[in-house]
């Protein structure tokens, strides 16, 4: 059976990662979270004290980029992929609020995306991957068979990932949450790096009113009806 490329875009909180993990687990592929490297981005300069007065410190940044590694390790208990910051697995507080504050200050950089962007194409090089983000479709895999473009009402993402968050046990108000939901939307869209665009050729799924399963069921069928019949994995 042949292999492609899965490509998921929409804005953050949408369920992108659900859906690609879904999938992923359906065929077979391996699922890579494209964001979760921005995080871990975000991360080193929180940690690195290259966040100054709410600034980043780019000169400092563009010295030090080219040896940030990040990678992905496999957690066979968990089934999950957990993200490596210099060899640190640092998964979990990459998820917090404090990260989510201070993405946008290094997504939008065009150096930190052109690195990120070589490691996403890299890791896509042999087919068989589901990676969502915000320039998949566009920038990273241009060429995937299959693209899909997510979106929701704000109010119904910030719902979501206010339970999540209250879920894992992560002291937060709906108000700031949903603030921060649309200051990242107005991030991703306005940048003039990679900007979050739908790809003409993607399919576009409004999953405000879908359940879950209803939307796995929408996006298998167009993966379905692009490569045929494909087994469970
Ligand atoms: O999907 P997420 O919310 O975990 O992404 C974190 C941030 O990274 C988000 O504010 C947008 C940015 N991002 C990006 O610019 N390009 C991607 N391909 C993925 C995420």
């Amino acid at each position: 059976m042949r292999r492609i490329n899965i490509a998921i875009d929409g804005f953050s909180s949408c369920g992108k990662s659900t859906l690609a993990k879904q999938l992923a687990h359906h065929l077979g592929y391996t699922y890579i979270d494209s964001g979760a490297m921005y995080r871990a981005i975000a991360l080193y300069v929180i940690e690195n004290g290259l966040v100054i007065e709410g600034k980043l410190d780019k000169p400092n940044l563009l010295r030090v980029l080219d040896k940030i590694d990040i990678s992905f390790k496999h957690d066979d208990a968990t089934q999950r992929s957990e993200t490596m910051l210099d060899g640190r697995n640092v998964e979990h507080k990459i998820r917090g609020m404090e990260v989510s504050r201070h993405v946008t200050l290094v997504s939008p950089v065009p150096e930190v995306r052109a690195k990120l962007v070589q490691l996403q194409k890299a890791l896509g090089k042999d087919g068989g991957v589901v990676m969502d983000g915000r320039d998949i479709g566009t920038v990273v895999f241009p060429h995937a068979e299959v693209k899909l473009y997510m979106t929701a009402r704000p109010e119904i993402r910030a719902k979501r990932r206010y339970l999540e968050l209250v879920g894992r046990g992560v002291e937060v108000d709906y108000a700031s949450v949903l603030e921060n939901i649309e200051r990242r939307d107005d991030d991703d869209t306005k940048r003039e790096a990679d900007p979050l665009l739908k790809a003409p050729d993607a399919l576009e799924i409004d999953n405000s009113d879908l359940t879950a399963t209803e939307q796995f069921d929408l996006a298998l069928g167009h993966v379905v009806k692009t490569i045929g019949v494909v087994a469970e994995a």
